[in-house]
């Protein structure tokens, strides 16, 4: 029975790859996944690379080979449950009719979790919120002043993040860490305020805790 397996391929760096991924991808006829995430897989059949402008048109083909027999593996940083490819690779299958029970989704370490470990964070009592490629940026002023910290893909940027939460009446004095580049080499946790980080320009790839 041909598979379509959705993997999370942890933070980015080697070292958070779990051996059941490695595995997967050794044996998956077809490995499609951004730059960077196929990067770091030394055995690979076929690659196919994704990038966000294709995103839509590669997880169907992930789809329609599996479709056609092949064992398909498709890369998700992090964990594909979060902000990841999940949810819409079932789209996809369910409207190409491609069974469910043909999908197996393999867990990775999200940078969320990285972010709270490096932090020394307990994230059971956080909430949790992505605002990554989604416009509702709005639903954090509903949680963020709740008593609990908050740990957040921020959306389009930190900087632009912080501008909104001040602009909404946060206070400016409030604890935040900025956590980049999680598991690579330039990894950098920036332990700031509000004001502090809406005058700072960090990468895409970071994740906010709120304190
Ligand atoms: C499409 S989302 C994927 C999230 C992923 N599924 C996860 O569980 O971490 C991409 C966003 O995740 C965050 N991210 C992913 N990898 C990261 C890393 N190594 N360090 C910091 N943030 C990261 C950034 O906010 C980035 O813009």
């Amino acid at each position: 029975m041909t598979k379509l397996f959705i993997v999370g391929i942890g933070p980015g760096s080697k070292e958070y790859l779990t051996k059941i991924a490695i595995d997967i991808v050794k044996k998956a006829d077809v490995t499609i996944g951004s730059k960077r995430a196929i990067d770091i897989f030394d055995d690979i059949n076929e690659a196919i690379v994704l990038n966000v402008r294709d995103l839509s048109e590669k997880l169907e083909l992930s789809v329609d080979l599996a479709i056609a027999g092949k064992n398909v593996c498709v890369l998700s940083t992090g964990d594909p449950g979060f902000s990841g490819v999940l949810n819409p690779i079932l789209k996809i299958a369910n409207e190409k009719g491609f069974n469910k029970d043909n999908i197996e989704v393999i867990p990775g370490i999200s940078s969320l979790q990285l972010a709270a470990a490096k932090n020394k964070l307990s994230w059971d009592d956080a909430n949790i919120m992505t605002f990554h490629g989604r416009e509702n940026i709005e639903d954090i002023l509903k949680i963020v002043d709740n008593g609990q910290k908050t740990i957040a893909l921020p959306s389009k940027s930190v900087k632009d993040m912080a501008k909104f939460l001040l602009a909404n009446g946060v206070d400016p004095n409030r604890k935040v860490a900025i956590c980049e580049k999680l598991s690579y080499e330039d990894e950098k946790i920036v332990n700031s305020t509000l004001k502090e980080v809406a005058n700072s320009d960090f990468t895409y790839m970071c994740v906010m805790i709120i304190f």
